[in-house]
């Protein structure tokens, strides 16, 4: 089926109980239990609840995976999926994953004996070299953020199979409709359905997919235990969200790369990172694993006075964190996503002060131009 299809017609078209159209929000934390002695499918919220299960499963469709499980947030998701490790455990990670996933290996896994190294995950050789003894799993991300560099997954999941790596792939940036890792072989993919999933940033959400039932029934265990469970509500918002996806990303992603070109040719503007932009390092990989080059780019200006100008300036980008709305998004990751990073790592990863991140919107291309141009004047 169409994947534009699928995000409509993914088995949860209908409530089951009322027949209407989508599934209701199930405001419940606890059920009646028909036999006492028994424990039942829906029994108690934290453990399952149907308008989160629709979401779990949808996820799990689109992905083209066996397991699905949603979170209060992208970073709750990749915790519980970073759970599924031990102490003394190593994990050999993307240097530019979104910024919150590295912290929270560097502080708190660190602090309960998980090892990690963070390598340039663009040339998979690096990673050959970071595997260990005990390395016990590999966290991707592709498109990287905030940089756009390119990881080829497919390479890198077939050094993580040949160790014995739990393969691990942050999709937030592409979505399912335009990039599926687990169909290229990894384990689990996470999501930040907070982005272009919800779609409206109107909600904070995480998602994970696992590849087998036997790892989703482990991650399962840590969903349930923990409970960093989304409420109904916000399941149902995400659910919403995803039935627009296609809509959205076809029309973001057009105006990314005219949006990309444009910046490229602007005399303030000395370089723009955006995988669908001929020349771009990484292009040729990204394009043999994706549908196109997404809706999320950065450039540098000249100087970082340009910079910190253009956040002042702009009208209709919003000078905010965050990404995969309908409104354009412009931030600033030295000191949002990024600013727990060593200041002296971020500037050797090119993670410096000049540097903007844009998300794109549903806005028009020539409204952005004019309104970036006025900006960077
Ligand atoms: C790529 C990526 N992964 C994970 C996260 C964390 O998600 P959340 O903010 O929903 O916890 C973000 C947030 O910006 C992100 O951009």
């Amino acid at each position: 089926m169409d994947k534009g299809t699928l995000l409509i017609h993914n088995g949860h078209e209908m409530d089951p109980v009322t027949g209407a159209l989508g599934v209701m929000v199930y405001q419940t934390s606890t059920y009646y239990r028909k036999v006492i002695t028994e424990m039942q499918e829906f029994d108690y919220s934290r453990g399952s609840n149907p308008t989160r299960k629709a979401l779990e499963e949808t996820i799990a469709t689109l992905e083209g995976g066996a397991k699905g499980y949603a979170f209060a947030s992208g970073m709750s998701a990749i915790s519980s999926v970073l759970g599924l490790l031990a102490a003394g455990d190593h994990i050999v990670i993307a240097e530019d994953v979104y910024g919150g996933s590295r912290y929270i290996i560097e502080t708190f896994y660190q602090r309960w004996g998980l090892t990690m190294t963070a390598v340039d995950t663009s040339n998979p050789e690096n990673i050959l070299k970071a595997i260990q003894p005990n390395t016990r799993a590999l966290f991707l991300e592709s498109p990287s953020n905030p940089l756009l560099k390119i990881t080829n997954l497919s390479a890198c999941i077939a050094i993580a199979k040949e160790h014995r790596l739990l393969s691990i792939v942050d999709n937030t940036f592409m979505t399912p409709y335009l990039q599926q890792p687990l169909k290229l072989g990894a384990d689990i993919v996470v999501h930040s359905a907070t982005k272009f999933l919800g779609g409206h940033s109107d909600v904070i959400s995480g998602l994970a997919v696992t590849a087998t039932e036997e790892l989703g029934q482990r991650l399962y265990q840590i969903q349930n235990s923990f409970g960093a469970v989304p409420g109904p509500w916000d399941a149902w918002l995400v659910i919403r969200g995803i039935k627009t996806l296609k809509a959205r990303m076809d029309m973001q992603q057009a105006t990314a790369g005219k949006l990309a070109e444009w910046l490229a040719g602007h005399k303030n503007v000395i370089a723009v990172n955006y995988p669908g932009l001929v020349g771009h390092p990484g292009r040729d990989v990204h394009l043999a694993q994706a549908v196109g080059g997404g809706a999320m780019l950065s450039f540098k200006t000249k100087t970082t006075e340009q910079a910190l100008g253009f956040y002042k300036k702009i009208k209709l980008a919003a000078a905010a964190p965050s990404l995969g709305g309908v409104e354009t998004i412009a931030s600033y990751p030295v000191k949002m996503s990024h600013i727990n990073m060593n200041a002296a790592e971020r500037e050797r990863m090119g993670i410096t002060d000049n540097l903007i991140r844009i998300a794109v919107g549903l806005e028009a291309a020539e409204d952005l131009m004019a309104d970036f141009d006025q900006a960077l004047s």
